[in-house]
């Protein structure tokens, strides 16, 4: 008889491999539909895993309820770990973690009560970058990158009474991830949103999109899809509009379309509809506001009409909670572009809450969501172009019923090359196919030659996005008036960043570098020359809140952005708020 070599996994180096194939992804997630959930947030153990050693030693085949299996001391300690919350980032909780950049295990037990023939679908909301997931010792799934939803099936794991379920959590940063190695905010790490345990029939809905008809604006589309390939009929019902209209479904997807009054959502009039679907046992509800997003020429259009764009970015950064956020958080958000006058906010440069977008079809703002495809991405690379499809995938399935999310961003600053050209022109393609109801937009280039917008990934997009600092990088503003002159973009442009740094309460004359008055004057001289081009059709800029960087270390940054209107305290205004709301209130 062998006697097992207690050594083994010391020399295991492939160990990762079984648990880094098979990501679940798009193709899994089943959207919550306003379904109950049974929630897991609340206090998990925590413990660090540097070099994953849970991994090499499957501390997830350990429980407490049985020591008796503790044949060989394996350094990990179920019921002996740290006390964290979830959703939280690790990197905020201890002093010693802030800079952590490693895996983690989230372990929990918790009771279910699992029905006969239901699902039993664990939610997790986000999880900074990979995710491992095992239930009563059982690997359920894999996930990867680290700002949108995964669904992992948990049927044939959870048991009646208690369970336990472990969550390996990393967030190296790599080469080869989306984003890569090197960007310009804070690497937070964690279950850094919601968890969650959904029971559903065993034939559910999996995802559905309802909007406007394509060719009118009193007819409405549906499209459903259910988690098995029957045929069935399921019904669409909008009470307030007395609509309740069959759809057939065949093979496991169903669209319809019908006649419906309703009137059409936009900022100055958020009109939201309670909408039903119903197929078999399975009901989905959800608040749905129809509008219509296109362009003609160089405008943008919302209901037909030309709308321009005035807004800010905005990174998840708190300085209390790193990338957790909550509806106060986000109602601040809203409440300040508004305040600014804007209509318009760049969810950069990450998916961001879902939360978001449901708080922003109700407050009537319009959105911008990307993916983290930023600065020297591996483009050559097809397993990296895999994890950013599905990244942008997952965001089009979470967020594609929202009203407030009018275009999807597919790149930031991306140096041109053919690689860069292949990789986005395909995430640009992939996103219309996902969702041709929305513009796609990117954070384009320039040709410093010629010194004009110039990109050759433009004909992929509906919108140019214009990342441009002059008056702060390139000291001179009058070369964005050049620029502006000397370019034709024959497609709506929006200046999807510009800013300055501030100091928040450092005052001077206005040649103070990082004194608010130069900030301030800085968004002047940008508005004094892009309203002389009509072409320019909004702008996002750089940005609402200062957020944390570990690459800025100036005695004015000390690992902060301060390219913030307000302060990182969300509350402290800049003279640049001000400004701006001046400058855009004659634009
Ligand atoms: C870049 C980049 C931002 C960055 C900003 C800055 O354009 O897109 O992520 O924070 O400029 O330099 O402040």
């Amino acid at each position: 008889m062998t006697v097992e070599d207690p050594f083994a996994h010391l020399h295991d180096e492939d160990y990762a491999a079984a648990f880094s194939r098979d990501w679940a992804g798009a193709g899994s997630l089943v959207d919550p539909g306003g379904r109950p959930v049974q929630s897991l947030d609340g206090e998990w153990e925590m413990t660090l895993d540097p070099f994953d050693e849970g991994l090499r030693q499957r501390w997830y085949a350990l429980d407490e309820a049985h020591p008796e299996n503790w044949t060989v001391p394996r350094d990990y300690d179920p019921g002996g770990a740290d006390i964290v919350p979830v959703p939280s980032c690790w990197n905020l909780l201890r002093p010693e973690l802030k800079y952590y950049e490693g895996a983690v295990w989230y372990v929990r037990s918790f009771d279910a009560a699992p029905a006969p023939g239901m699902r039993q679908l664990l939610q997790f909301g986000a999880a900074n970058y990979a995710a491992r997931v095992f239930l009563n010792g059982r690997f359920l799934g894999a996930h990867r990158g680290g700002s949108t939803p995964f669904t992992l099936d948990a049927t044939h794991a959870l048991v009646a009474g208690k369970n336990r379920l472990m969550v390996h959590v990393e967030n190296r940063r790599r080469d080869d991830r989306v984003p890569m190695s090197h960007f310009d905010w804070f690497n937070y790490g964690g279950l850094h949103r919601g968890v969650g345990l959904m029971q559903v029939p065993a034939l559910h809905i999996r995802s559905f999109a309802i909007h406007l008809a394509a060719d009118r604006d009193d007819a409405v589309e549906v499209r459903v899809a259910l988690s098995a390939s029957v045929d069935a009929g399921a019904r669409l019902r909008i009470p307030e509009l007395g609509l309740d209209l069959a759809v057939a479904i065949v093979d496991g997807v169903g669209t319809a379309r019908c006649a419906a009054p309703v009137a059409l959502w936009s900022p100055e009039r958020p009109r939201l509809y309670d909408v039903e679907i119903a197929c078999g046992r399975d009901r989905v509800r959800e608040r749905i506001g129809f509008r219509r997003i296109a362009t003609r020429g160089t405008e943008i259009l919302l209901n037909g009409t030309p709308v321009r764009l005035k807004g800010a970015c905005v990174h998840e950064d708190d300085v209390a909670r790193g990338r957790c956020t909550d509806a106060a958080d986000i109602a601040r958000r809203l409440a300040d572009i508004k305040a600014l006058g804007g209509n318009f906010l760049r969810l950069s440069h990450y998916p961001h809450d879902p939360l978001v977008a449901r708080m922003a079809d109700e407050a009537g703002v319009l959105l911008w969501a990307e993916i983290p495809v930023y600065w020297a991405i591996d483009f050559a690379n097809p397993d990296t172009y895999a994890d950013a499809e599905n990244q942008l995938l997952e965001l089009v399935a979470r967020d594609r019923n929202r009203a407030s999310a009018i275009l999807w961003g597919v790149g930031n600053e991306n140096a041109d090359t053919d690689a860069r050209y292949r990789f986005m022109a395909a995430l640009a393609d992939a996103a219309k196919r996902a969702d041709p109801t929305r513009l796609v937009s990117a954070a384009c280039l320039v040709n410093r030659e010629k010194f004009r917008i110039e990109d050759r990934l433009a004909a992929k997009l509906d919108v140019i996005g214009l990342n441009e600092y002059f008056g702060w990088y390139e000291p001179d503003p009058n070369d964005l008036l050049r620029l502006l002159a000397n370019s034709d973009p024959g497609k709506p442009l929006l200046i999807s960043e510009t800013g300055a740094d501030a100091v928040a309460g450092l005052h001077g004359a206005e040649t103070l570098l990082f004194g608010e008055e130069r900030q301030a004057a800085f968004y002047r001289n940008q508005l004094d020359i892009l309203r002389q081009f009509p072409y320019v059709q909004g702008m996002a800029v750089w940005l609402l809140y200062d957020f944390r960087s570990e690459r800025r270390q100036t005695r004015f940054q000390r690992g902060w952005n301060r390219k913030g209107l307000v302060a990182e305290d969300k509350t402290t205004r800049k003279a640049a708020f001000a400004a701006l709301r001046a400058a855009w209130a004659n634009w």
